[in-house]
């Protein structure tokens, strides 16, 4: 792990947030790269929930949050950790991630029976703060699917089985964040909240499960570094019938990655009912034939149904880590050197093509080489980047150890001959000459 999070910070991809003032516990800033690599991990999510299916909408709702809308979920009363005081240094940790009821601080057994503390920020809504007017930051984006609910089948005239997708910011204040950016009190989260009839939720349970792994396999996670784990009853959250849940093989232990849980109809039901119990929306009741409120008209079975929700549920964040863990490599080299490399998927890797001149105060190849670069830019496969730093091999160097899948070289002969650049694979060091009429075509099967 502190390889990687040394790596991280010196080339850019994630810092301590507010370093300069000492950090702020549980969270952190995505630098340069780590800004596309975070990204593209969100846009393949995006790609395979949304785009490559027809039955999945998505949705980007707000993050603070009606206090109702979590009462009525469940979590003002559930959604806690169990908190105790080492009553020695005073410090606090969570009761389930102790050894031997020991405080991890000072090595005290004299502490506090646990006691629910809630995770849940919240803050002041406009500008009198006397308590009376508050909003929740949430703690999972799925509560905003279901209170959308209506909006969305409305607006699109969907039957079941289908989908909400969202990806965005989610807040716990986790008693104690550990292990770089796994657990953090701000964070990001891909959520699909997929509808199916009751009864059928078990089936749909099932393939999510299959879907996800293969995704996560997708995203260059090795197969065998992923674990299934059959969530207990007594583990379960407060609205699961079932969860499986996704464990990789991080560098600091076996953990959870992504979360398929079974919601059945929790979270519409409860939330129809609140709506029952304020007498809101009557009129929209009164002419939807029907009491519930979040439910989907059957046509064949010429009923109301309110659906089950089969919800896989991933961490940008443990996902960012997942694949940097999985690409990063230090090989031996033959002259005895190494080389440090991150092996990202090309379609996750930050950069996608560096193209260097090999002179960089020459104007023939300075502009080939920026003329190559903007012609890959405008295929919008993501970032290509001209970099004139002089030193071809240091370059090279440089950009196996970010993950950029190619490095396309102009020099001489490309300008004064034969119209050819020379085309440096990260993951095998080859090198080949490939004319510059080809590059696109080349860069598009590899980005691919
Ligand atoms: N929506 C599930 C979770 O946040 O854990």
């Amino acid at each position: 792990m502190e390889e990687l999070v040394s790596l991280c910070k010196r080339r850019g991809f994630i810092f301590q947030s507010s370093d300069i003032y000492g950090g702020l516990q549980g969270m952190y800033d995505y630098g340069p790269l780590g800004v596309e690599l975070k990204n593209n991990l969100k846009a393949a999510w995006w790609r395979a929930m949304v785009y490559e299916r027809d039955d999945v909408e998505g949705l980007d709702a707000a993050i603070l949050t009606n206090p109702l809308t979590l009462r009525y979920s469940g979590h003002e009363d559930t959604f806690t950790d169990p908190l105790v005081d080492c009553r020695d240094c005073k410090a606090r940790h969570r009761a389930d991630h102790l050894e031997d009821d020991v405080c991890p601080n000072c090595g005290s057994r004299n502490l506090t029976d646990p006691r629910p503390f809630n995770l849940m920020f919240r803050t002041a809504v406009g500008p009198v703060d006397d308590g009376s007017s508050f909003a929740y930051l949430r703690p999972e984006t799925a509560q905003a699917i279901f209170t959308n609910f209506k909006n969305v089948i409305d607006s699109t005239a969907r039957k079941l089985p289908f989908g909400i997708a969202q990806i965005g910011k989610a807040f716990r204040n986790e008693i104690t964040p550990r292990n770089f950016i796994f657990r953090v009190r701000e964070f990001e989260q891909m959520e699909l909240e997929f509808f199916v009839k009751p009864g059928e939720d078990e089936a749909w349970h099932q393939k999510w499960v299959e879907d996800r792994l293969d995704w996560w396999v997708d995203q260059g996670v090795e197969r065998n570094a992923l674990q299934l784990y059959n969530v207990p009853a007594d583990e379960l959250a407060h609205y699961s019938k079932a969860t499986f849940d996704v464990m990789y093989k991080f560098p600091h232990g076996l953990e959870e990655l992504e979360g398929i849980a079974n919601r059945t109809d929790f979270d519409l039901g409860s939330h129809t009912k609140a709506q029952a119990e304020f007498g809101l929306h009557a009129k929209v009741m009164e002419n939807r034939d029907s009491n519930t409120k979040l439910a989907i008209r059957d046509v064949e079975a010429n009923e109301w149904v309110v659906p089950y929700v089969i919800e896989p549920s991933a961490g940008v964040d443990r996902g960012v880590l997942a694949v940097l863990n999985e690409a990063y490599r230090v090989e031996e080299l033959e002259d005895g050197k190494t080389r440090t490399v991150l092996s990202f998927k090309p379609h996750l890797a930050p950069i996608k093509a560096a193209v260097l001149p090999l002179k960089k105060n020459h104007e023939g190849i300075v502009g080939k080489a920026k003329g190559i670069k903007r012609e890959l830019q405008a295929l919008g496969l993501g970032r290509v980047l001209y970099e004139d730093t002089g030193n071809i091999g240091k370059g090279y160097r440089r950009h196996d150890e970010v993950g950029t899948p190619i490095c396309i070289t102009v020099d001489f002969q490309t300008i004064e001959d034969d119209d050819t650049v020379t085309v440096r694979d990260r993951d095998t060091m080859e090198q080949k000459r490939i004319a510059v009429a080809e590059l696109p075509d080349y860069f598009r099967e590899v980005i691919r």
